[in-house]
C-alpha cells in the first residue's frame, strides 16, 4: 500500500495502449467565443528559426489517423505489454480524498497511453482542463487562442526566444530579472536592454522612452518584452492592472510581443482581502487581478504558466497560452525537442485536478496555499521590522514568495563597492549557514550595479527558522554600519 502523500508503481500484465487525440480545445472556451476579434499575424516576428518550424509528417499522422483502429507498423513505439507498469496510485497530502490510481485499459486517462509518446502539446483531456481554467480566470478577449503544456516556464522562456529572436537581435526586461531568462538570453547571443523599474514594477514611461529613441544604428529595434507581472522574481514588486494598461499600450504603439512569465499569480497574500479572514475561495478566484492575457485583443501576449509553485516544481510541467499561430509553432518546437511533457507528470496533475479536485477544488487549494505563504511573508517582515538596522529597505511583497532587501550602501563604514560589498557579506553569512539570493544575479542593467540588495524567499526554509535567518542578517549587515 502507498504510504500518505506517496505514488507507488506496481510493475506487471499487459493493456491496450490507445492513442491520445490531438490538441484540441475549442469546446472548453466561452460560447461567445466566436464573436470576438482574431489575432494579429506575427509572420513578421518570427526568427529565422522560427520561420523554418514546420510540421513532423510523423507527428502529423496522430491528427489524421484513428490508432486504435490500425496495424501499427509505421512508428517505433513500444506495445504496451512492453512496459513495466501496470498500475499507479497516488494519494493527496493532506486530504480526504482517497486513492487516485490509473490502470492499463481504464477509459479516463489508461495508463498505457501515459507512459506511450504522447501528442507534443499535451493529451486533450488534461489541455482541455486547462484551457477551462485558463477561460475562467483569464477570459482572453479574442477567439483563436489556444492552450498547451509545456514542460516548465524555463524551457517555455528559452523557446519563446528562439521562436522570436536571432543571435544578437535585442529584447526588453525589467532592469532586475529572472535569473534563467539571464542565462537563456545570454546562450542564445540576445541583447537585454534594461527597463527601469519603480515601486509598481516595470516603468511605462521609461519602456516607451527607450523604444521612441532607438535609432537603426543600434540595430533591430527590440519588440520581445519578457515581464514577470507578479511578485516578480527578484524584487517581488506587482504592476497593478492599471500598470499592466499602460504598458499594453506601449506594446500596441511599437509592436510588441509581450512574454507573461507570472508564475507566482496565484500566491496573492490577500490585498484582495482587507479585513475579511472568511473570504472564500469564491472571492479569492473573483478577485485575481486582470492579466496581460486578459487585456490583450491583438493576441500579442505569450502567457506562460508553471506547476512549479503551485503543485510541484519535479513535475516539470507547465502550460502556455497565446495565439494558435504561435502556439502552433511552440507545438512544433516540441516535436522537433522534447516532444510531451512527461506522460506520468501529465497523469499525476490529470488526476489531481480533473478527476479530483475539478476546477473548485483546484481553487481551494490555490487559495490555501496563498493563504500559507502570506503567513511566511508576515513571519518574515516582522522579523525584518525587528531586526534589520535602519540602512534597510524594503516594501511587503503583496504577491509571490519574495522579499527584497535594498541596504543603503552610502551609510556603510566601509567604502567597498556593493558588488565587493555582496560578496563579502554572503560569503559570510554562508559561513554562518545562511544564504540568501544576491542582487547582481538578477541585474541586467548597461551600468553596473550601484546597489546592495538580497532576495530572501520565504518559500523553502521552515517557518520556525524564518526569524532566525532574519536575526543572522542582522547581525551580519550591523557589523558594516
Ligand atoms: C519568473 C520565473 N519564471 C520561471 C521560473 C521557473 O519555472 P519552471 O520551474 O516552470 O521552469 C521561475 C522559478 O524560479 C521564476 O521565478
Amino acid at each position: 500500500m502507498p504510504h500518505h502523500g506517496n505514488i507507488s508503481f506496481t510493475p506487471g500484465a499487459t493493456g491496450l495502449s490507445l492513442e491520445p487525440s490531438p490538441v484540441t480545445n475549442e469546446i472548453s472556451k466561452d460560447k461567445n467565443v466566436h464573436v470576438k476579434p482574431t489575432a494579429r499575424k506575427f509572420d513578421h516576428r518570427f526568427s529565422a528559426e522560427g520561420l523554418s518550424l514546420a510540421p513532423t509528417p510523423l507527428k502529423d499522422t496522430v491528427k489524421t489517423l484513428d490508432f486504435a483502429k490500425m496495424i501499427p507498423l509505421g512508428n517505433g513505439r513500444p506495445a504496451s505489454e512492453m512496459l513495466p507498469w501496470e498500475e499507479l496510485t497516488m494519494r493527496v497530502a493532506k486530504r480526504d480524498t482517497g486513492l487516485m490510481s490509473c490502470v492499463k485499459g481504464e477509459s479516463s486517462f489508461d495508463l498505457a497511453v501515459a507512459l506511450d509518446y504522447g501528442c507534443s502539446g499535451g493529451s486533450t483531456k488534461l489541455v482541455d482542463f486547462l484551457t477551462e481554467h485558463v477561460e475562467s480566470i483569464h477570459h482572453p478577449p479574442y477567439s483563436d487562442w489556444q492552450t498547451c503544456l509545456s514542460i516548465g516556464s524555463t524551457s517555455a522562456i528559452e523557446r519563446a526566444l528562439r521562436l522570436f529572436c536571432n543571435r544578437g537581435d535585442w529584447i526588453l526586461v525589467e532592469e532586475y530579472t529572472y535569473s534563467g531568462l539571464i542565462t537563456a538570453g545570454k546562450t542564445l547571443g540576445i541583447n537585454m536592454l534594461a527597463i527601469e523599474m519603480d515601486d509598481g514594477g516595470l516603468n511605462a514611461n521609461d519602456l516607451d522612452a527607450k523604444l521612441s529613441a532607438w535609432g537603426p544604428e543600434k540595430g533591430k529595434k527590440p519588440f520581445v518584452l519578457y515581464t514577470v507581472p507578479s511578485g516578480q522574481n527578484p524584487t517581488g514588486k506587482t504592476q497593478s492592472v492599471q500598470r499592466k494598461r499602460l504598458i499594453y499600450e506601449v506594446a500596441e504603439k511599437h509592436d510588441l510581443y509581450i512574454v507573461e512569465d507570472d508564475p507566482y499569480y496565484f500566491l496573492q497574500h490577500g490585498n484582495f482581502s482587507k479585513g475579511t479572514s472568511n473570504l472564500t475561495a469564491k472571492e479569492y478566484q473573483t478577485h485575481l487581478p486582470a492579466t496581460y492575457l486578459s487585456l490583450d485583443l491583438s493576441g500579442r501576449v505569450l502567457r506562460l504558466d508553471s506547476a512549479s509553485k503551485i503543485l510541484a516544481p519535479g513535475l516539470r510541467l507547465g502550460w502556455v497560452t497565446g495565439c494558435a499561430q504561435v502556439i502552433g509553432k511552440f507545438i512544433e518546437q516540441a516535436d522537433m525537442s522534447t516532444l510531451a511533457a512527461s506522460g506520468p507528470s501529465q497523469v499525476m496533475v490529470h488526476k489531481l485536478l480533473c478527476e479530483t479536485w475539478g476546477h473548485g477544488g483546484f481553487m481551494n487549494w490555490l487559495f490555501d496555499l496563498s493563504l500559507q505563504y502570506r503567513k511566511r511573508r508576515d513571519t518574515m517582515s516582522a522579523a525584518c521590522a525587528k531586526y534589520l538596522p535602519s540602512v534597510c529597505h524594503w516594501t511587503l511583497p503583496a504577491v509571490g514568495m519574495f522579499l527584497w532587501i535594498k541596504v543603503d550602501h552610502t551609510q556603510l563604514s566601509s567604502r567597498s563597492s556593493p558588488l565587493a560589498l555582496e560578496e563579502k557579506i554572503c560569503e559570510e553569512l554562508e559561513g554562518k549557514g545562511l544564504m540568501v539570493g544576491r542582487g547582481s544575479w538578477f541585474w541586467v542593467g548597461s551600468e553596473s550595479m550601484n546597489e546592495l540588495c538580497f532576495r530572501l524567499t520565504f518559500a523553502a526554509a521552515p517557518q520556525e527558522r524564518l526569524e532566525q535567518a532574519i536575526r543572522i542578517l542582522a547581525e551580519q549587515i550591523l557589523l558594516y554600519t
